[in-house]
């Protein structure tokens, strides 16, 4: 078997890929560890940056979302109590679009069928070979038989714990990690939300955030220990504590019901460089991951995938290696800026266990600032909604 190029893992970044190279005329195969359910039943990210939208738009997959998708110009940051608006589009002339990272990944699984490129669901112990000759090639295997593939390029689109990122030796690689001693504990649950944006709550008992996927269907986050276990927290619990982390207007308005889905995600700041080795390309959180506060984790893997992509279409269209040599360095720029942004959010509005007086008077100075300075309410703004590719 040949293709040009192998994609591996069909989350949001090897689905959107395949997608913009197969506009493209270039022949993909991608390979998924998973079972196609599993991967459409995680819920993660729900805002999406307009450039995430223009992208998914030209892979063809923007038609649900164009009717569904809600258009948000602000959020909501609450402190002591009291609710600070942040008009972004105002600020910015921009917003973000609230859609879910499972409509997105559903979406670009129905036009990649539709157009007939091939997917490997179930394809295990996936190996890259030869990355660094003219000839690569990546072998798997599926009902038990072993499968292999040659190609012009491969590309790790196969999440933090994939094994793309773990082929390159790591002498070859420079990487960069903070991990924070709290989780978000998530819940999903079909009932209208409390309000028309999101809120993100600084509390004395810790973080939380009221979001939301559809008019119907809200989305809750805690912060809580590390430590603890989704298992251990009825719907009861969850709701208690919530209660008591939100402004009383929000708790007027909150509708609890059981809960669809629950699970906790630890917070992780974590990049690898570069984000090439030979004929192998990293994108998305196969190459970096950020702590969720500041809406990235999705938009980054498109942004990748909108340089990358581009830079292979030149390499196949012009035969140039232009766009691929500096593929690496483009993506981390950005990635880099959106790294600082979720730090800084998640220092903002966290407890953090161990901070000190110090670091907590800090906190209370940076959120004064922020509710009395439109500069500073302007510099949030206009990396919430996006920086330019
Ligand atoms: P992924 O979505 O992780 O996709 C990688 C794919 O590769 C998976 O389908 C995986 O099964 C497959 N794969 C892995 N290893 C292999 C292998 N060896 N062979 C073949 N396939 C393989 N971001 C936000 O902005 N907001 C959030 O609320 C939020 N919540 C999150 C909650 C959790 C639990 C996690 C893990 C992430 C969350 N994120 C959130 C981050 C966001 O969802 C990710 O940044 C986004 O999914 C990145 O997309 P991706 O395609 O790079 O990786
Ligand atoms: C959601 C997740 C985030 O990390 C965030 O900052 C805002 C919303 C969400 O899942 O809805």
């Amino acid at each position: 078997m040949r293709t040009q190029v192998v994609i591996i893992g069909s989350g949001p970044a090897g689905l959107l890929l395949g997608q913009l190279l197969h506009k493209s005329g270039i022949d993909t195969i991608i390979l998924e560890q998973k079972p196609k359910d599993y991967v459409l039943g995680r819920i993660r990210a729900g805002v999406l940056e307009q450039g995430t939208v223009a992208l998914i738009e030209e892979a063809g997959a923007g038609v649900r979302l164009r009717h569904e998708g809600l258009i948000h110009d602000g959020t909501e940051i609450e402190f002591g109590g009291i609710r600070h608006r942040i008009d972004f589009k105002g600020l910015t002339g921009k917003s973000v679009i609230i859609y879910g990272q499972t409509e997105v990944t559903r979406d670009l699984m129905d036009v990649r069928e539709a157009c007939g490129a091939p997917t490997v669901y179930e394809a295990l112990d996936v190996g890259i070979h030869d990355i660094e000759s003219e000839s690569p090639s990546v072998r798997w295997s599926a009902d038990g038989k072993k499968f292999a593939i040659d190609c012009d390029y491969v590309v790790g689109c196969d999440g933090f714990h994939g094994v793309s990122r773990q082929t390159i030796p790591a002498t070859r690689l420079q990487t960069y990690e903070r991990a924070y001693p709290f989780g978000w504990l998530g819940i999903l649950v079909e009932k209208p939300p409390v309000s028309e944006e999101l809120i993100y709550v600084n509390h004395e008992r810790g973080f939380a955030l009221c979001s939301m996927r559809s008019r119907t269907r809200s989305r809750y986050y805690l912060q809580c220990p590390i430590e603890e276990h989704a298992e251990d927290w009825t719907d009861d619990r969850f709701w208690e504590e919530l209660t008591r982390r939100l402004d009383p207007q929000a708790v007027s308005k909150l509708q609890t019901g059981p809960s669809i889905e629950k699970s906790l995600a630890p917070l992780r700041s974590f990049v690898a460089e570069p984000m090439r080795f030979g004929r192998l390309f990293l994108a998305g959180d196969a190459a970096h991951i950020v702590p969720p506060t500041g809406a990235k984790g999705l938009n980054l893997a498109a942004s990748d995938v909108g340089i990358l992509s581009r830079a292979l279409i030149e390499r196949y269209k012009t035969n140039s290696d232009a766009g691929l040599d500096s593929y690496s360095q483009r993506a981390l720029a950005r990635i880099w800026k959106a790294e600082r942004f979720s730090w800084q959010m998640t220092q903002l509005l966290h407890l953090v266990p161990d901070a000190s007086g110090f670091d907590r008077k800090l906190q209370v100075a940076g959120l004064e600032y922020l509710f009395k300075s439109t500069a500073a309410q302007t510099a949030l703004a206009e990396n919430y909604v996006g920086l330019p590719y």
